[in-house]
């Protein structure tokens, strides 16, 4: 069992060091340093993300799909995380009927969305809807109730199993109330996961709902340090449940930076439309606009990454998808167009690391076309998706019982005088060189 190799592990080799820390990633955000446990995907900085050993090209053709379907099932994701095995399409159809039996919504939840400012952002509603949740809980219950912590993953496991058969509903309902009059969409129980959000939507074209398997796919998991993986095994390593760990990594996912990029790139490009007055500008315009925008000090969303150093898979794959299904836009041209742009730009500021697009430079302009348009919800949408991989991974830090997240920090006066220590001359005269 994997939960008594890691402990046998510990146990014989628990002084072993995996890792070093620099002054420049204390300062810098930690990246790199190899400090916590992730057990359903890995990113390779070149390749891109692999989840449970699968690229994103493997999975959009190995994972199960609806009957005569064509794109991967979130629901066989959600499967292969947790359980290491691509699933049978039985075993994706019991994640999918397991979500239909569970996906009914306590009737407070509308109450305290409803009882919002309808311009709330999407996300806060998503947030508080799902926080307003937690009323359900049964870890917490049975916490309550003096729980031998053999049973914790088993009660994360019964809420992570509630939480994402409601999860699409909720957004649905967000988004409706938000964008259309509250004129909310019954769920067609006769659909999967993701169809089901789709038909929930209001969308009717049967390429979007093939279009929501794959993004709900692509976006799930992306190895645990990303902001809003780490926030979920944080808040969830004090024994926090599902409900409140999911609120508050979506709360991460929430930040420009992070998830929040996806509406950013659509309004970016939608400026340089506005000021260009055109939707097919030449390549000489485009790169001027990006070029203004780094002279403003601000970022070219949808560009760069803390860890990949090649154009994102996830991207590549909209990508595809567009190709396969004969999308064409000016829109879907200039997020093209930008990825043949933009990079020398960046590249040429000689300090970004990345200059390829990441996961949101494409996906609003395939949700436009498809008549989603109002792009303040897209990052609800990524979430969605996102709680699949953080509560798999949630479910697996339970059943390893990995423990209380407490690292050390320091003050910068701790720092200078660390420096001034390890820098200043030694007994012989020489300095001491810090590497
Ligand atoms: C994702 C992101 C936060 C990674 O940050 P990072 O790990 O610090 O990236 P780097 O090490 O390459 O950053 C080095 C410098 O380049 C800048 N940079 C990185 N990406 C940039 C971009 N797309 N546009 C402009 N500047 C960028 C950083 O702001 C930093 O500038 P500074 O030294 O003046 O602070 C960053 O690339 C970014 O802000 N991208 C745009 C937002 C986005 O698409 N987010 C979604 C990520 S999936």
């Amino acid at each position: 069992m994997v939960s008594q190799k890691l402990s046998d592990l510990n146990k014989q080799h628990g002084g072993l060091k995996i890792d070093e820390v620099s002054l420049a990633q204390l300062v810098g955000g930690m990246r790199d340093v190899q400090c916590m446990l992730w057990e359903t995907s890995e990113l390779d900085a070149n390749e891109g993300i692999r989840i449970r050993g699968y690229s994103i090209t493997e999975l959009r053709e190995k994972l199960p799909k609806i009957p005569n379907g064509t794109e991967p099932l979130p629901e066989a994701l959600f499967w292969l995380m947790l359980v290491d095995e691509i699933p049978t399409a039985e075993e994706a159809r019991f994640v999918t009927d397991q979500w239909i039996r569970r996906s009914q919504i306590p009737e407070h939840v509308y109450k305290v969305i409803d009882s919002l400012p309808i311009e709330t952002h999407p996300m806060t509603q998503f947030s508080i809807g799902i926080t307003s949740m937690q009323t359900q809980s049964i870890f917490t219950r049975r916490h309550q109730e003096g729980m031998n912590k053999n049973e914790y993953w088993n009660a994360t496991y019964e809420d992570t199993m509630n939480l994402l058969a409601k999860i699409p509903r909720v957004a649905a309902y967000i988004y409706r109330r938000t964008y259309h009059d509250g004129d909310h969409i019954k769920p067609d129980l006769t659909l999967d996961w993701a169809g089901n959000f789709a038909h929930m939507l209001g969308i009717k074209d049967p390429d979007f709902k093939r279009l929501m398997r794959l993004y709900l796919t692509i976006h799930a998991d992306h190895e645990g340090g990303n902001a809003s993986a780490h926030t979920c095994h944080l808040v969830g390593s004090t024994l926090a449940d599902s409900y409140l760990s999911l609120s508050a990594s979506m709360n991460a996912l929430a930040g420009p930076l992070h998830g929040l990029a996806n509406q950013e790139v659509v309004s970016w490009i939608y400026k340089m439309i506005e000021i260009l007055g055109t939707d097919t500008p030449t390549d000489e315009q485009v790169a001027e606009y990006i070029k203004s925008t780094l002279a403003g000090g601000r970022v070219v969303p949808g560009y760069g990454h803390a860890v990949l150093r090649k154009p994102d898979p996830r991207f590549l794959v909209q990508k595809k998808f567009a190709e396969d299904y004969n999308i064409k836009s000016n829109l879907i041209d200039i997020v093209w167009q930008i990825f043949r742009v933009a990079p020398p730009i960046l590249e040429s500021t000689g300090k970004i690391k990345n200059p390829w697009p990441n996961v949101d430079a494409h996906s609003g302009a395939i949700l436009v076309h498809y008549g989603l348009k109002e792009f303040n919800f897209y990052t609800v949408m990524f979430g969605v998706s996102r709680s699949l991989g953080v509560l798999a991974a949630l479910c697996w830090s339970r059943a390893l019982g990995l423990g209380l997240e407490r690292p050390k920090s320091v003050s910068s006066e701790w720092l200078g005088n660390y420096v001034q220590s390890k820098t200043s001359p030694s007994k012989n005269g020489k300095k001491e060189q810090v590497s």
